[in-house]
C-alpha cells in the first residue's frame, strides 16, 4: 500500500541514515558451498568490531571453548565466570579448562535463570562475589550464557571498580548474533526493560557454535528473529539467503549457522562501528523492537521470549512501513512469511489499545513523549520516525490475536 502524498510530508520529519546504510559494504554470501569447520576446534570466521572506545574481535567456529580461542586476552590472578545453572552444567567445565592458564584462581557465580531475574538484586550477587574474594581492577569477568547473563555481566564489569575487563562467551543464537556484540549492557527495572545500564565493550566475543547443540528449539527460533532483522534493514541479499536457508538453520546445519552468525555480526559490527552510543544509525537495530518491547513487558517478562516478541514486532513494523508507503506490501508479506518459517509467532497477544501505547511510550527511542518506530525505507534500508496514532492502531488491530 502506498500513500505518496502523505510520504512527502512524513519524510520532512524523518531521520534518514540512507548514506550511512549504503556505506555498509555487502559481503558475498557463499551460501551452501561454504564448508563448516570440520576439526574439533576451528575458527571459521573472525569479525572485527571497530568501536571508538575499543576495537575487538568476534571469533566464530565450532569447539572454541579451548585455550587457543582465548589466547592474547588479559591475564590476572583472579577471574570470575558468571553463568546460570543451566548453561554452567553444560558448558562450564570446558570454559574453566580453556582459561585456567590465565588465572591463579577462577571463581564462579551462578545467577538464577530467566529474564525475570535480570534486575538490580541479581546484579548485586556478582558484586558480592567480587568483593568477598577481594577481586581487584585487573580481575577478568567471563559471561557464559545467553543475553541475560551477558547483559548483566557486562554491566557488572562496567561498574566494578569503575571498569574491569570482560569476555563474552555467548551460548544462545540471540546472544551470538546480537546481544554479546556492541557493548550494550543493562538490567531491567519494574517500570522498563533495560532501563539501567551502560555502554561497555568486551575484550573479545568467543562464539562456539557447538554450544547451540544443547539449545531448546524455541530459543533457537527466538535467535532467528534477530538474524532475520539484519536483512530488511541493511542487506536484502542476506534476507534472500535466509529465505533459502531457513530449514537448514532450524536443523542447525553447521555451515548455514556459520554464515548466518558471521553475516549478522558483520552488519552489527559495521553499525556500532559508525555509531557506538546510538546517537543515530544504531537505532535501526531496533527494527521490530517498539512493538516487541510492548508485547514483552505487557505479557510479563519471560512469557514471550525477547526474540519471539521482536519477530512479531517486525511483522507489525513492516506493515506500518507499508501503510506509510515506505515499503511495499510484498516485502512486508515476505517478512511475515520468513518470521513464521523461523517458528515464531506472527500474531500479537490481545491487549487493550491504551495499554499498547502506554508500553510503547516507555521505549528508550521515545523522545519528548513521542513514540518512535524503526521503519523500513525501501528494501535493505531503515529509518526512525513517529507515525500517526490511527495508523498504528490499525496495525495493532490487524495483527492482534483477538483482532480487537
Ligand atoms: N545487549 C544487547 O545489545 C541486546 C540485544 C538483544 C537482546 N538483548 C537481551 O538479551 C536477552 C535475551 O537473551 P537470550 O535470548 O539469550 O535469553 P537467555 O539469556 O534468557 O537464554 C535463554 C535460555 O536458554 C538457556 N541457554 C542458554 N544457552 C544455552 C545452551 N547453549 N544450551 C541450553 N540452554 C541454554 C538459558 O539458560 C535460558 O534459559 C534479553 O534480556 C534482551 O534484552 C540484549
Ligand atoms: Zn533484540
Amino acid at each position: 500500500m502506498r500513500h505518496p502524498g502523505a510520504l512527502k510530508a512524513h519524510r520532512r520529519r524523518a531521520v534518514h541514515w540512507v548514506p550511512m546504510i549504503q556505506a555498509l559494504t555487502p559481503q558475498p554470501l557463499p551460501g551452501a558451498t561454504v564448508q563448516a569447520s570440520r576439526s574439533p576446534s576451528d575458527v571459521a570466521a573472525t569479525v572485527r568490531v571497530p568501536t571508538a572506545s575499543r576495537a575487538y574481535d568476534i571469533v566464530i567456529g565450532r569447539g572454541l571453548l579451548v585455550p587457543g580461542a582465548f589466547e592474547g586476552l588479559p591475564r590476572s590472578s583472579q577471574a570470575l565466570v558468571v553463568s546460570n545453572p543451566t548453561v554452567h552444567a553444560l558448558h562450564g567445565a570446558a570454559l574453566h579448562a580453556a582459561v585456567a592458564a590465565h588465572h591463579a584462581r577462577v571463581h564462579t557465580v551462578l545467577l538464577p535463570d530467566g529474564e525475570q531475574h535480570k534486575d538490580m538484586a541479581t546484579l548485586g550477587r556478582i558484586f558480592d562475589q567480587l568483593l568477598q574474594h577481594g577481586c581487584d581492577r585487573k580481575t577478568v569477568l567471563y559471561a557464559l550464557g545467553g543475553g541475560v547473563v551477558g547483559d548483566m555481566t557486562g554491566f557488572a564489569a562496567a561498574c566494578y571498580m569503575r571498569g574491569v575487563p570482560f569476555v563474552q562467551v555467548p551460548t544462545t543464537l540471540l546472544a551470538q548474533v546480537d546481544s554479546s556484540v556492541g557493548g550494550k549492557t543493562a538490567v531491567n527495572h519494574p517500570l522498563g526493560k533495560n532501563m539501567i545500564g551502560a555502554f561497555y565493550q568486551p575484550e573479545r566475543v568467543v562464539v562456539s557454535l557447538d554450544t547451540l547443540d544443547t539449545l531448546p528449539p524455541r530459543e533457537l527460533s527466538a535467535g532467528l528473529a534477530e538474524v532475520i532483522k539484519y536483512g530488511p534493514i541493511a542487506d536484502m541479499a542476506f534476507f534472500e539467503w535466509l529465505e533459502s536457508h531457513m530449514e537448514a538453520l532450524r536443523a542447525r546445519d553447521p555451515a548455514a549457522l556459520v554464515q548466518a552468525v558471521r553475516r549478522s555480526c558483520e552488519i552489527k559490527a559495521e553499525v556500532v562501528g559508525v555509531d557506538e552510543r546510538e546517537s543515530g544509525l544504531r537505532a535501526i537495530l531496533n527494527f521490530g523492537h517498539t512493538f516487541g518491547h510492548a508485547i514483552e513487558a505487557g505479557q510479563g517478562y519471560g512469557a514471550w521470549l525477547h526474540g519471539e516478541a521482536v519477530g512479531c514486532g517486525m511483522v507489525m513494523a513492516a506493515d506500518l512501513s507499508a501503510r506509510l508507503g515506505l515499503a511495499d506490501g510484498e516485502l512486508a508479506a515476505r517478512i511475515r512469511q520468513l518470521v513464521a518459517r523461523a517458528g515464531l509467532p506472527v500474531a500479537a497477544p490481545a491487549m487493550p489499545m491504551a495499554r499498547w501505547f502506554e508500553l510503547m511510550a516507555v521505549d528508550k527511542k521515545a523522545a519528548d513523549g513521542a513514540i518512535r518506530y524503526v521503519l523500513l525505507d525501501g528494501p535493505g534500508k531503515a529509518q526512525m520516525r513517529g507515525a500517526d496514532r490511527a495508523l498504528v492502531e490499525a496495525v495493532i488491530r490487524q495483527h492482534s490475536a483477538a483482532g480487537a
